[in-house]
Parts: C-alpha cells; structure tokens; sequence
C-alpha cells in the first residue's frame, strides 16, 4: 500500500496525463492552475499532446505510453470509456513505483475495476467523475473559471483513494458525492439526463424553429432566456417540480392537440418524444398539485390515442 505523507500536499505529486481530450485538457489546465506540478502529458495524437504539455509547463510530452516518466506519482487517465482498461494494463506492464502511484480515470459510467490491472500492482486507484461538462471549445477551458464549480461523483475501494480523490476535488474548488460501485450506472444515468438530453431537446425545438425561418444560432438567442429562467426557478424551489409553468401545467389539452397535430404534419419524427415528455409532464403536474386527475386523464386520453393512431398509421 502507497504511504503519502499524512498531511500531502500538490507538492507531493508528479502528475501524467494521459488523454489530452476535452476533459483531460481542461481538467489539467486547472490543476496547473493550482500548482499542480506536471511531468507530461501523453495523448495518440501528439500534436495535442504538445500544445498541453507547454501551456502546463510540462517538460515532457509524447504518443507513446512507454515514454511515461518513471517519477510519475499521479496518473489521470483522461482517455474515452472504451479505452481506460486496455490503457490501464498496458501502463500496468511498464517499469513504473506501482506502489506509490496514485491512478484515476474520470468516467461516469465505469468504476475502478477498470483500473484492477493497476490495483493489482498496488497502486491506489479512483475513480471521480465531474457532474459537468466538457467539449473540445476552447472557451471551456479558457472562459469558465467555475468549470469545476461542480460535484465529483467519487468511488473508491480504498480509504485512502476516498481521501485522495477528496483532496484532489476541493483543491479544484469542487465537492464530492461518494458513489457506491454498484450505483454508477444510475448516477451516470441523472447526468446524461441533465447534460445530453438537453442539448437533444435544445436541438428539437431549433428544428421547429427552423420552420420559422431561423438559424439555430438564432433560435439559441431566443430560447436562452428562457432555459436560464427555468434553471433559476429550479434553482429556488425545493422540488424541480416546483418550477413548471405550461399548458400542461395549466391542464388545457386543447392546446396540447394543436401542438400533436402541427407536428405530426410538419415534422412527424418529433412526435414521439413530444408525447413521451408529455405524459411525463403529466406526472410532474399532477405532483405539483397544478391539474386534477380528471385533467390529468383528459391529457393522458388524448396522448394515448395520438401515440396509438401514428403507430397504426
Ligand atoms: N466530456 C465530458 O463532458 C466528460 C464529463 C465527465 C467525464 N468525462 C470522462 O472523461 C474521459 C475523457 O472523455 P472526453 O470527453 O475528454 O473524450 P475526448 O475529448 O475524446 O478525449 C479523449 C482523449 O484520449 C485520447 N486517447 C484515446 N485513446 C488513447 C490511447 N490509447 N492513448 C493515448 N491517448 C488516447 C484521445 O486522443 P485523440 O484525440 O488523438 O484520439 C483524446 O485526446 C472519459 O472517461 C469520459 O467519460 C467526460
């Protein structure tokens, strides 16, 4: 087992990145930010790899996973889902103080058992995956200073990883949620749901925005206040739920058939969510106490036979 001094400190850590992506790189330029010393930074394209490496002031940088630094005490594995196992008992073959290293992969969805080659070695592995998002957009990581104004979903087999991963997140300015091993998956499921579908949803109704005549950039300046207020409501309530407003809130089906049959004409692709996400909003409604049941099945009824004459259609 790997002893770090009892009180340890960024000081103590020589840190690899592997995976200079759009997690890797942003997280990285955050840690350097708080005196995190990097020693290099290894990505399959190098070029990338490059560019980090001189903005972390990281003297080493490369394609290959061989040329990793004896010195390195701390390995972010910042690499896609489908490649942290592979990569993870390739370095596990390398002459490298297995015993003093300190592994970490970032993803939602796997736990540390996709680190076992390194565990195996004695390396204390983590994994701590960011409730946020990342993309390649340089603004993500140049113009967010609260990026990591987030929680880190945290998992570890050890206590010692538990406090390391910890240390790791307030220095970020980030809280922790400790996940359990077998609830990764439900806890990655909530952040799909928040982030992706989002976006997906975002995406919809540019597509019906479109039919309006306006661009998604357009369209995007037009729902940005919106989405902002919604969030602020959601902010202050105590339930989510709280913060619906809406004709389904308002329980007028008259006005939720309009919607059904403008877009089973125009853009008929759309309907199926739109009626998934309203029996859904039923439910929400019905919490908040905004419709009766009766309206709440009018609603319901009418959705029903909808879903049921495009399927026989
Ligand atoms: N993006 C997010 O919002 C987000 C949020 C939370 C957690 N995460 C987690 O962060 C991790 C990285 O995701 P990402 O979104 O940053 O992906 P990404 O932008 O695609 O970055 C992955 C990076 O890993 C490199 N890579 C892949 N295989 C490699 C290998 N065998 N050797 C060396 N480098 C390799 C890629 O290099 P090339 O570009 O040269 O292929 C790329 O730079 C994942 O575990 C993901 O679940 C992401």
């Amino acid at each position: 087992m790997m002893s770090l001094p009892a009180n340890f400190s960024v000081e103590d850590f020589r840190v690899t990145l592997v995976g200079a992506g759009a997690l890797g790189s942003a997280l990285a330029t955050a840690l350097h930010a708080k005196g995190y010393r990097f020693v290099s930074v290894i990505n399959r394209t190098a070029a990338d790899a490059q560019q980090l490496a001189l903005s972390l002031g990281a003297p080493h940088y490369s394609d290959q996973l061989l040329d990793m630094p004896h010195e390195t005490n701390l390995l972010l594995l910042a690499v896609n889902d489908g490649a942290i196992e592979s990569v993870a008992e390739k370095i596990s073959e390398l002459r490298l103080g297995f015993k003093t290293l300190v592994a970490i992969h970032f993803s939602g969805a796997l736990s540390t058992d996709a680190l076992k080659s390194l565990g195996a070695k004695g390396a204390i592995t983590i994994a701590m995956h960011p409730f946020q998002t990342f993309t390649r957009q340089a603004h993500a990581r140049l113009e967010r200073p609260d990026l990591f104004k987030c929680y880190f979903g945290l998992q570890a087999p050890e206590i010692e990883g538990i406090e390391i991963g910890k240390k790791i997140a307030h220095d970020l300015g980030s809280k922790v949620m400790v996940v359990p091993k077998d609830a990764k998956t439900l806890y990655h499921i909530a952040g799909v749901m928040t982030s992706n579908y989002l976006v997906t949803l975002t995406s919809l109704a540019a597509e019906v925005f479109a039919g309006l005549g306006l661009q998604p950039k357009e369209a995007f300046k037009v729902f940005e206040p919106i989405m902002l207020g919604t969030l602020d409501n959601m902010r202050h309530a105590d339930d989510a739920r709280e913060s619906l407003s809406g004709p389904i809130e308002r329980g007028d089906a008259r006005t939720i058939q309009k919607h059904l049959n403008e877009l089973s004409e125009q853009l008929p692709h759309i309907v199926p969510v739109y009626v998934a996400l309203a029996i859904e909003t039923v439910r929400v409604a019905i919490h908040k106490g905004s419709i009766s049941q009766s309206e709440a099945a009018d609603i319901l009824d009418l959705l029903e036979d909808f879903a049921r004459r495009e399927t026989n259609a």
